[in-house]
């Protein structure tokens, strides 16, 4: 029998600040995985998510399973994003008032492969839309695929992103700052940018 489709809804405000713990264990969980490594603080998570809640055109889209979030994806205008991802496309002569900037998007592993990813693409579009914003970006972490670390069984998402329309920019990217996993400080992680323009 195949699975029914996750519930996604998408959230804002005072719906989505009592989503947040949940949500910020999500982060953790996949994030912890390859490629990011991320050795995550939950009071960080979840100052980090808070600041979705304040922006009030932002948005999270949260992937139910009963009551309980199993994954989320994130988005709002770029000009109100982590400072280092508008001087980017500054820096590359692109007008970061165009793009809606899709923070990240996270799954717990059972949950894959039903749907979950198309629909958070789907519910961010929409919502770039509802903005008035003519188009989307997100960036993901570059790694080496000689990299140990790296599973045997991993399926790079490219070919996902670019079924769903986005056009990797590999010379345009930033630097954000984590703590990996057995590390015992923070280092720079280069994050390359995937665009879809216009939507
Ligand atoms: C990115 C991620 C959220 C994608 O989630 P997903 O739910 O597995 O993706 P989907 O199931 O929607 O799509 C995967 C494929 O299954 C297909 N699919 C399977 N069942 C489907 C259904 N019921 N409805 C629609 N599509 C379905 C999709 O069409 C897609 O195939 P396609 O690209 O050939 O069209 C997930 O892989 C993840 O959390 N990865 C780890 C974190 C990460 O790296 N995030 C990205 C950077 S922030």
């Amino acid at each position: 029998m195949t699975a029914p489709p996750l519930r996604l809804e998408t959230l804002s405000g005072e719906a989505l600040r009592a989503a947040l713990p949940g949500l910020s264990r999500l982060r953790l969980a996949v994030f912890a995985e390859w490629p990011y490594l991320y050795a995550g603080d939950p009071a960080y998570e979840e100052r980090y998510l808070a600041a979705y809640a304040e922006d009030p055109a932002a948005a999270v889209v949260v992937a139910f399973d009963g009551a309980t979030p199993v994954g989320m994806a994130s988005c709002q205008p770029m000009t109100s994003s982590h400072g280092t991802v508008p001087a980017a496309f500054r820096a590359r002569g692109l007008d970061p008032a165009r793009y809606c900037y899709f923070g990240e998007s996270v799954l717990l592993p059972p949950y894959r492969g039903r749907g979950a990813g198309v629909g958070f693409f789907a519910a961010r579009e929409a919502h770039a839309r509802s903005l008035g914003l003519p188009a989307a970006a997100f960036c993901a972490v570059v790694r080496n695929p000689n990299d140990p670390r790296r599973p045997g069984d991993t399926v790079p998402l490219d070919a996902f992103w670019r079924r769903r329309g986005y056009v990797h920019h590999p010379d345009l990217s930033c630097v954000f700052h984590w703590r990996e996993i057995g590390d015992d400080r923070e280092t720079p992680h280069v994050l390359s940018f995937w665009l879809k323009d216009p939507l």
